[in-house]
């Protein structure tokens, strides 16, 4: 099993968390407008535990909840707490592009607040590139709320930027197109056998994250590969329909969803010293 399949496989499952054998554990702490998540690995970038809620505290990728973020962030480290011999006090978050003064404090605060000291925070395609095997190309990580961006050259980050669209608005679109709720629609994206359907149905939605991304990526020469990442990827056909938009290559890790989350809990590792190169954790 590839590293990254293994957080699905041990996600909100305490009996697959495993804390042997190892001194140093880092929380990364990724608070999305969709699912709030808290990944543990040790010193050598091997995820360890991971622990997700759904949760409505952050939109745009703003956090609008304060206390309910707090709530959940909490009770996620209290559970992988209760699993673990070890401590765990050092951890990372992240925000979206261009959400820099109201949202970094506020991030801090939360991971302060249950006893994590705040190694880094970080945009999260910047995160991102922490989990992908990349030195050149860009990033774009399409989450519940936001399509993020970020421009990387010679393992460089040279530009992020994100806008309000995302998953989230697939779900409305879809919602809207049957006659159903947001939270059925929600439901049946999930669901493979769909695929074909919702995509002629969200084709719209998906040309508008593409056009997102094209224009963010216009003052760029010498772009060939979009690496994506966020649980809208996740999404059967969609990485096509953006190559073919774009005219680039896209490239989809196995688990998208799970690459920004873990990729903040490896930027611990950056500034602690220990021997972390960008793309040792094979994905
Ligand atoms: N298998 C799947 N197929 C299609 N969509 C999916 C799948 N899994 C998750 N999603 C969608 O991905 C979105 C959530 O993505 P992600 O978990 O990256 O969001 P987030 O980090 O919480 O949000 P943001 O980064 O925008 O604040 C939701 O809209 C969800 O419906
Ligand atoms: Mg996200």
């Amino acid at each position: 099993m590839e590293t990254i399949e293994k957080i699905g496989w041990m996600l909100n499952q305490p009996e697959r968390w495993d804390f042997s054998g190892t001194e140093n554990l880092y929380a990364g702490v990724d608070l999305g407008t969709y699912k709030t998540i808290v990944i543990v690995v040790d010193e050598k970038g091997t995820p360890r535990a991971a622990n997700l809620r759904k949760a409505e505290v952050v939109r745009s990728g703003l956090i609008v909840d304060y206390i309910s973020a707090l709530d959940i962030v909490r009770e996620l480290m209290d559970e992988i707490r209760n699993c673990s011999p070890q401590k765990i006090n050092k951890g990372a978050t992240s925000f979206p592009p261009q959400t820099e003064t109201a949202n970094i404090n506020t991030t801090k605060y939360i991971l302060e607040s249950v006893d994590l000291e705040v190694l880094r925070v970080l945009d999260e395609p910047t995160a991102a590139r922490f989990a992908l095997n990349m030195r050149d190309g860009a990033i774009v990580d399409v989450g519940g709320g936001t399509t993020g961006v970020a421009v990387i050259r010679d393992g460089e980050v040279i530009y992020t930027n994100d806008e309000a669209t995302g998953g989230e608005h697939l779900s409305l679109v879809l919602a809207g197109h049957l006659n159903i709720s947001y939270e059925e629609a929600d439901q049946i994206k999930l669901k493979k056998e769909n695929t074909q359907q919702i995509l002629s149905i969200v084709q719209p939605v998906i040309d508008k994250i593409s056009s997102i991304v094209g224009s963010f990526l216009n003052n760029f020469t010498g772009i060939d590969t979009i690496y994506l990442a966020g649980g809208t990827c996740e999404l059967d056909g969609l990485a096509e329909i953006v190559s073919k938009n774009l005219n680039l290559v896209t490239f989809r890790p196995k688990a998208p969803q799970f690459i920004t989350p873990f990729g903040i809990a490896l930027s611990c590792l950056k500034t602690n010293g220990h021997d972390a190169e960008v793309g040792k954790w094979p994905i």
